[in-house]
């Protein structure tokens, strides 16, 4: 499976825009109540920058700690709290999602200095967006720093889980004890969740639109069929390229409530931060979407623009830009 790794190396904090450079959360350790024993593990195994850990890594820190695994995950908050945006509230939310084959992924809040409130990304979309861009098709538990607010858990209601359990910072619930009564998929007669339905079948041969050779252009096409938009049909992928190379994705993920989906440029946005790099890393930006009653390119062009110089790339697929049935 292709995943974005970070790069190695340290950011020079001297160097970033001042709205990046006043979050206090990224400079100091003032939220790092991890245990020295817990750092010390991480860094000797050299797990300090990971964001995804695999099963073995949790192996390795759930003996070196010797804690359960909730209380492993509780103090593992603090990694992904580090990875928060806050130029507007300085509030960090690290959130971790336990899939169903074992890894864990770390989410951080991330908001939009200039843009609408609306644009913020909140910890869990971003942990969840992590393990979607991951294929993982099932998550047990999300583990959050502070209580999911009522639009995070409209968001996780899309998962079709009712048994997802959620980890608060004192106790865990079940979603449906957080969100009883709830409206979602199944009131507009949707019947799959938010990680398991079907693949899209939008294809470049025939978009006189698009170079098919373009690699980045085709990471974008590939997380737009790996979108989920069962309610607009509004099929939608990002991929950035950045300065080392690497590429950063993201994939639209649509709420039956409407408001609270998660746009593919947000949560490329929060891979970006989350993979330790900065907007100045984007050296290309192409966002592929299927022609539809709502539309991606200009939120999430003025999205990038807020951060970024690079001037987003868009394609259009309509009915006819499909793949040919064999
Ligand atoms: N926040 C989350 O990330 N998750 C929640 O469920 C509660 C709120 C973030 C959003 C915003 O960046 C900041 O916390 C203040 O609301
Ligand atoms: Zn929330």
């Amino acid at each position: 499976m292709w995943y974005c790794h970070r790069r190695v190396g340290t950011t020079v904090i001297s160097s970033l825009p001042l709205v990046y450079a006043i979050g206090p959360q990224t400079l100091t350790k003032r939220q790092t109540d991890m245990s020295d024993e817990l750092e010390q593990t991480l860094a000797q195994h050299r797990l300090t920058h990971v964001v995804r850990f695999s099963p073995e890594q949790i192996a390795i820190l759930a003996h070196a700690t010797q804690l359960g695994e909730e209380a492993l995950a509780r103090t593992l908050l603090p990694l992904a709290q580090q990875k928060s945006q806050t130029p507007v509230s300085g509030f960090a939310v690290g959130a971790i999602a336990i899939s169903g084959s074992g890894y864990w992924y770390l989410g951080a809040n991330m908001e939009m200095a200039g843009q609408p409130l609306s644009t913020a990304l909140h910890a869990e979309q971003s942990a969840i967006g992590h393990a979607a861009l991951c294929d993982e098709r099932y998550i047990e538990k999300v583990i959050v720093s502070v209580s999911p607010c009522g639009h995070c858990r409209q968001f996780m209601h899309e998962l079709n889980q009712d048994d997802l359990m959620l980890v608060l910072p004192d106790q865990h619930f079940t979603l449906s004890e957080l969100l009883p009564h709830a409206f979602g998929p199944a009131d507009l007669q949707q019947t799959y969740g938010m990680l398991n339905g079907p693949a899209g079948n939008l294809a470049a041969a025939n978009n006189p639109e698009v170079d098919p050779h373009d690699a980045l252009m085709l990471l974008a096409l590939d997380e737009a069929n790996a979108s989920y938009a069962p309610y607009s049909k509004n099929r939608a992928g990002v991929a950035l390229q950045l300065s080392d190379g690497q590429i950063c994705r993201g994939r639209y993920l649509e709420n039956a409530a409407f408001n609270p989906s998660l746009s593919p440029m947000q949560l490329a946005l929060s891979q970006l931060f989350l993979l330790g790099y900065q907007p100045q890393d984007i050296e290309r930006a192409f966002i592929v979407e299927a022609t539809a009653k709502v539309q991606q390119a200009a939120a999430a062009k003025q999205l990038l623009a807020s951060i970024s110089d690079v001037k987003l790339e868009t394609a259009q697929f309509g009915d006819t830009n499909v793949k040919s049935e064999e």
